[in-house]
């Protein structure tokens, strides 16, 4: 009996050991999400849904930020001259944007997101640019009214060399695989020598090709799974890694993900989840985060106020990428460095090289594909098996019926080729110095200026920066293209040079920038008294959003509801406690919408983010020891 009794206590100790260690695991794992909606996908999508729209009218879009009456009085004379000079300048492009617009979903969601919600449909109906190019030429595009621009766009990053080298690509390419022609399942000979070239580049054994760069990370997530057999991944909340559902979980992605850590990055609680958990294949990193840690790419459909920040600091990233290596190597969990966009560009071998850390498996894409759409897989001969020798129904199947197409390869050929030109691989001598000084040239014009614009960069990418709190700072976007600088629907959340841009290029540039910020300042955009302040902003922006609801009736008035509570505490203690804690919405619950909306120079599909949601996290990030 006494024997039964103590079997029973016995196992009852070890089951209530088991469930605290659970919970244990439970908490460290909620202390490593950042404290944000973007660790918190259910929760986002929900704050999401219930974001009500409203819109200003023509008196309040001048004076969202109660500004004086002269005040308003010269924006709209700015903004009416604004809208004359673009009728005037772009009649067709704009026109047959509009034509195509109605058949074509991605316009109607990229022109309505260009800038915040609340300004987007009256500044769509007077200020339509359109987004129609008919040729390219050196560092510039020519639209359809021939106006010639310069390109700071950078085609989502895929532009590294010039879009003239792209093009040459693209029809040697042709011409080496013509006789081919569209003949798939088996390689073209060229494709021998773009695996030895990219191997070497990549430093990994192996090399799968994939028709997009989502479909690369799909497959490099699917072969750690497979080799690790476990089902969690770990993405760092705010990166982009395409828009395959595993790694966009929260806002924008109408599913629930199940099998996705969204974590902090740069954080030692997150580092303890690596060290500790069991489920985890493999720790995605997107480079292009070191700008901005734990935060989706800026996009200014976000720019609600001027705390969009940015900071590379490569000593404090290349710690931090190195305390991954180590624990991923520990623990055997696969570490994947999506170089889909930083690939090529700030280093001929990429983050590896850049950062002198090596990854597992490594993702390529955008340029690779020589002007043409692809993706990369990279890895050892142990991580890109797809198939068990031991148990021949164990496999790891991926497929894609345009996977190595003849003439993506026939591009990418030739863009690798280049690639050993002794000139080519000189642009890479001195590359960050290079964009060092031009940025610094920029900033100290700005400044000399006395606009509160600064610009802060990875290499050739570039984040613009505001100084002095302001609503408008998004109206930037529409002097930079009046001054003939395309950038992407994003607008000033992303610029993205070409390699090719000389010195004189980039001083072109650098006047027309300032002038456009020069002609903004003048306009009054950037009015602000001693009350102004990003806090102000964004509190005043909450309660636009409130008295929204409140009019709509809506029963869900503030988060601080019981049912929000519930909803929070069902997600995360520890988020909740930071959520709920401050009784009402903030603003950054309209940041926080647009944090998981974000990714904006990725693809014409993404959605922009709102921004700098988690000051706090990114500053801790940035004060990474
Ligand atoms: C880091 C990263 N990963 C994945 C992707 C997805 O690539 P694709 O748009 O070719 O599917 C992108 C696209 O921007 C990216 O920047």
């Amino acid at each position: 009996m006494d024997i039964v009794i103590v079997i029973e206590y016995a196992a009852s100790a070890a089951a209530l050991s088991v469930v605290l260690l659970q919970v244990k695991r439970r908490l460290e794992l909620s202390r490593a999400k950042p404290r944000s909606l973007a660790g918190h996908a259910r929760l986002a999508r929900r704050v999401a849904s219930l974001m009500p729209y409203y819109e200003y009218d023509e008196d309040r879009f001048f004076r969202s930020d109660n500004a004086p009456e002269h005040i308003a009085t010269l924006r709209r004379d700015g903004f009416l001259r604004l809208a004359s000079l673009y009728r005037q300048r772009f009649p067709e492009t704009s026109a047959m944007t509009a034509r195509v617009r109605t058949g074509a979903s991605d316009l109607q969601f990229t022109s309505a997101y260009r800038v915040p919600f609340q300004y987007s449909r009256y500044v769509r109906q007077r200020l339509p640019s359109g987004s129609m190019l008919m040729s390219s030429d050196g560092v510039t595009v020519r639209d359809t009214d021939s106006n010639a621009m310069y390109d700071v766009a950078g085609s989502y990053g895929v532009n590294l060399f010039g879009y003239d080298f792209y093009k040459d690509c693209m029809a040697r390419g042709a011409e080496r695989v013509r006789d081919l022609g569209p003949v798939l399942g088996a390689y073209h000979p060229v494709v021998a020598y773009n695996i030895e070239r990219i191997r070497q580049i990549s430093g990994h054994d192996e090399v799968s090709f994939h028709m997009s760069g989502t479909e690369a990370v799909m497959q490099a997530v699917r072969l750690a799974r497979y080799h690790t057999g476990r089902s969690h991944i770990v993405r760092f909340a705010g990166a982009y890694h395409g828009w395959w559902s595993d790694v966009q979980p929260g806002i924008g992605n109408p599913s629930t993900v199940r099998e996705t850590y969204s974590l902090a990055e740069m954080s030692e609680q997150t580092l303890h989840v690596l060290r500790t958990r069991r489920d985890i294949a493999c720790v995605l990193v997107n480079p292009i985060q070191a700008m901005h840690p734990n935060s989706a790419p800026p996009g200014d459909s976000a720019l609600v106020d001027s705390g969009r920040t940015a900071h590379f600091d490569r000593a404090a990233y290349t710690r931090w990428l190195l305390q991954l290596r180590k624990v991923c190597s520990e623990r055997r969990i696969a570490l994947i460095f999506d170089e889909i966009f930083v690939g090529f560009r700030i280093a001929l071998g990429g983050a590896q090289e850049y950062f002198d850390v090596r990854a597992d498996i490594v993702t390529y894409g955008k340029t690779l594909g020589g002007g043409f759409p692809v993706g990369v897989v990279c890895g050892s001969h142990a991580w890109m098996k797809r198939y068990r020798d031991d148990r021949p129904a164990d496999i790891c199947l991926a497929r894609g019926t345009f996977n190595a197409h003849p003439y993506v390869m026939g591009a990418m050929h030739e863009f690798l080729r280049r690639l050993e030109a002794p000139e080519l691989l000189r642009l890479y001598d001195g590359l960050d110095e290079l964009w060092a000084r031009r940025t610094a040239r920029m900033i100290a014009a700005l400044a000399d200026e006395q606009v509160p614009v600064r610009v802060e960069n990875l290499s050739s990418i570039w984040i613009v920066c505001y100084t002095r709190p302001s609503r408008y700072n998004w109206m930037l976007q529409y002097y930079l293209r009046a001054e003939g600088l395309m950038l992407s629907w994003v607008g000033t959340g992303r610029l993205i040079f070409s390699l090719n841009y000389s010195d004189a290029d980039f001083a072109e540039v650098t006047r027309r920038f300032v002038a456009a910020a020069r002609a903004m300042n003048q306009d009054g955009w950037w009015w602000s008294d001693q009350s102004s302040s990003n806090r102000a902003i964004r509190r005043q922006a909450l309660r636009e959003i409130l008295a929204a609801w409140w009019r709509k009736g809506s029963r869900l008035r503030i988060a601080s509801s019981a049912g929000m509570r519930r909803e929070l505490l069902a997600l995360d203690q520890f988020a909740a406690q930071e959520v709920a804690g401050r009784s009402v919405v903030q603003l950054d619950v309209m940041e926080w919408v647009s944090e998981d909306l974000g990714c904006p120079d990725q693809t014409g599909l993404d959605i922009p983010d709102l921004e700098q949601v988690h000051r706090t996290e990114q500053q801790a990030a940035n004060a990474y020891p």
